[in-house]
């Protein structure tokens, strides 16, 4: 046998060998499946996972803006007709929220955490000056006190109505931005103080907010099951809540929001416990896009997550008491504000019923500005950018007894919305493209055998060929004895390869 004979067996035995193992890796995914199990594994929120710093202390900067429905006709709206608002904003505060009193539970498969919430007020991101800028909206106390009084007797309401009207409250109040948002000391609730102590003197959306948290967490690590990782165990002590009317509304499902499970398919519903809108939510998956050079899944809430009983009938649960509900895009909120008639939406009314947003002048719902929508990067679960967005607003009604209602059209009024938002930051998003790298190349490391395995294969073509040229060209009769070549011409030697 020759030298390059020899060299074409070798050549055929290793390209055989790199197919067939390379084939049957690529068959048998053993590679994707190390590293997904290597995924499963390390996305953890334990003491030693990589993940579990960046839980604790989050780097990228959150930003909260908040935009006013600053009100231009309120005697209009008090004589019957239809209010007009002009948005003001945004007033921006970046948001820290780091981890606190993280405690390990049964064996570290459970962790406890408080989750505190600082603003600190950012000029260059805001539209104005919130100890400046005045904004006139609904008096919410004084709403909120209307309502509660609406079980009283009609006597007992004429008796408060004309007390309150001797102190010169009315249904708008001017105040700032700052007032509203972060507290003052309200005329009317300090009057309610003297009489009962447990309400607060002080209102504002944000009163008490700032350095506080949302509650107590109890959060699965994930070490047990992947698909639990950051999934909310208990909240302040609760497995479900109470006050909505069945059982599946009460279900506090998925995470805070902060991470989601490794490995996420398009096919899935991911849940969010929102203890702002004091209920689980859902997102579905939307469409591709890249953020930061990094290929995410957009997720958003579907059309169907507030809408309206009669389309959705598994939102009935929403409706407290059972079958007093709202129409589509609108989620009643009192349950969890202490009764007051508290009314959350997207902003705008975006996907809500129209009649909402015709109700009131200057409202243009629009998906670009008013979506909330949530991009993950599939393998890691990693947020890469979130935007959660969410209206506040009011019902405003008549009330027997309090004069000064006496021509309101019902109307869910806004107040105010907030766009909160969040995008990785540029060395967590380097960090994540050499990841994924690795990740890629890893799992697609049988597919470089079977590219080995196919080159060798053309080279062995190759190699066959150009040696049979030679072979029957211009062989080497100083080689081998003539004899011998004969013979071997005559057996067909050569074909046999
Ligand atoms: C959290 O920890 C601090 C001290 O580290 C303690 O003062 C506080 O009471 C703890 N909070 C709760 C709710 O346990
Ligand atoms: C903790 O682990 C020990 C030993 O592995 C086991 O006996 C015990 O039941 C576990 N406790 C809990 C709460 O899971
Ligand atoms: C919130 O509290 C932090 C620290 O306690 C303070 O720096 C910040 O100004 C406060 N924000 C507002 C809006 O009052
Ligand atoms: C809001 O409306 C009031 C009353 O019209 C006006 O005085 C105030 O300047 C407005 N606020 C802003 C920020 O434009
Ligand atoms: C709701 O759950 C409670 C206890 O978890 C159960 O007793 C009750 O029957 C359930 N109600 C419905 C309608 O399933
Ligand atoms: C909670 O999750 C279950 C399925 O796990 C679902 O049926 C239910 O509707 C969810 N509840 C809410 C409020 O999202
Ligand atoms: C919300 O924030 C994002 C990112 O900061 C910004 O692009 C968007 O315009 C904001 N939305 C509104 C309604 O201003
Ligand atoms: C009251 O509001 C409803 C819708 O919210 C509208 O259809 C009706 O025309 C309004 N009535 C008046 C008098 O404005």
């Amino acid at each position: 046998m020759t030298r390059r004979s020899c060299a074409i067996y070798a050549t055929g035995i290793v390209c055989a060998h790199l197919l067939i193992v390379g084939i049957a890796l690529v068959v048998a995914q053993v590679f994707q499946t190390m590293i997904h199990s290597r995924l499963k594994k390390e996305i953890t929120l334990t003491e030693k996972s990589q993940m579990f710093e960046a839980w604790k202390n989050p780097p990228p900067p959150v930003y909260m803006e908040y935009y006013f429905f600053n009100v231009t006709n309120p005697d209009v709206f008090l004589a019957g007709g239809k209010a007009a608002v002009k948005q003001i904003g945004p007033y921006t505060y970046r948001e820290y929220r780091p981890r606190v009193n993280v405690t390990f539970l049964e064996n570290g498969t459970k962790l406890y955490a408080l989750n505190p919430k600082t603003f600190v007020f950012v000029p260059e991101k805001s539209a104005g000056n919130p100890e400046v800028d005045i904004v006139r909206t609904v008096n919410i106390p004084f709403v909120a006190i209307m309502s509660e009084l609406n079980s009283y007797s009609f006597f007992l309401r004429t008796l408060v109505s004309m007390y309150i009207n001797s102190l010169g409250v009315e249904v708008f109040m001017s105040r700032t931005v700052h007032e509203v948002l972060w507290g003052f000391k309200d005329p009317l609730l300090t009057k309610v103080h003297s009489m009962k102590p447990e309400v607060d003197e002080y209102f504002g959306l944000m009163w008490k907010k700032n350095g506080t948290h949302e509650g107590e967490f109890v959060f699965h690590t994930g070490e047990e099951n992947y698909l639990d990782y950051g999934k909310i165990d208990t909240w302040n002590g609760m497995r479900y809540m109470s006050w909505w009317s069945s059982n599946q509304s009460n279900m506090i499902n998925g995470t805070d929001g902060a991470v989601f499970h490794p490995l996420i398919n398009r096919n899935e519903l991911l849940y969010i416990f929102a203890a702002d809108l004091c209920r689980s939510i859902h997102l579905a998956y939307v469409e591709d896009v890249e953020v930061k050079g990094i290929q995410a899944y957009r997720f958003a809430p579907p059309n169907d997550v507030l809408m309206n009983p009669k389309e959705n009938p598994s939102n009935a649960g929403f409706c407290v008491p059972a079958g007093d509900c709202l129409g589509t895009g609108v989620l009643k909120v009192s349950v969890c504000r202490e009764g007051a008639p508290i009314v959350v939406s997207f902003p705008h009314f975006y996907q809500a019923d129209p009649k909402y947003i015709n109700a009131i002048e200057g409202l243009s719902p629009n998906k670009e500005e008013h979506e909330t929508y949530l991009d993950l990067q599939p393998t890691t679960g990693v947020p890469i950018r979130a935007c959660k967005r969410a209206q506040l607003n009011i019902i405003l009604k008549r009330i027997q007894g309090f004069p000064k209602t006496k021509f309101i059209n019902e109307t869910i009024f806004p107040i105010m919305f907030v766009n909160e938002t969040a995008t990785v930051d540029d060395d967590s998003a380097s960090q994540m493209r050499t990841m994924l790298l690795i990740v890629t190349l890893v799992s697609n490391f049988p597919l470089l055998i079977v590219g080995m395995g196919i080159i060798l294969l053309l080279v062995l073509v190759v190699l066959f060929c150009r040696n049979r040229q030679k072979k029957v060209g211009n062989f080497v009769p100083h080689r081998l004895p003539r004899t011998e070549l004969r013979l071997q011409y005559g057996q067909g030697f050569y074909s046999l390869i």
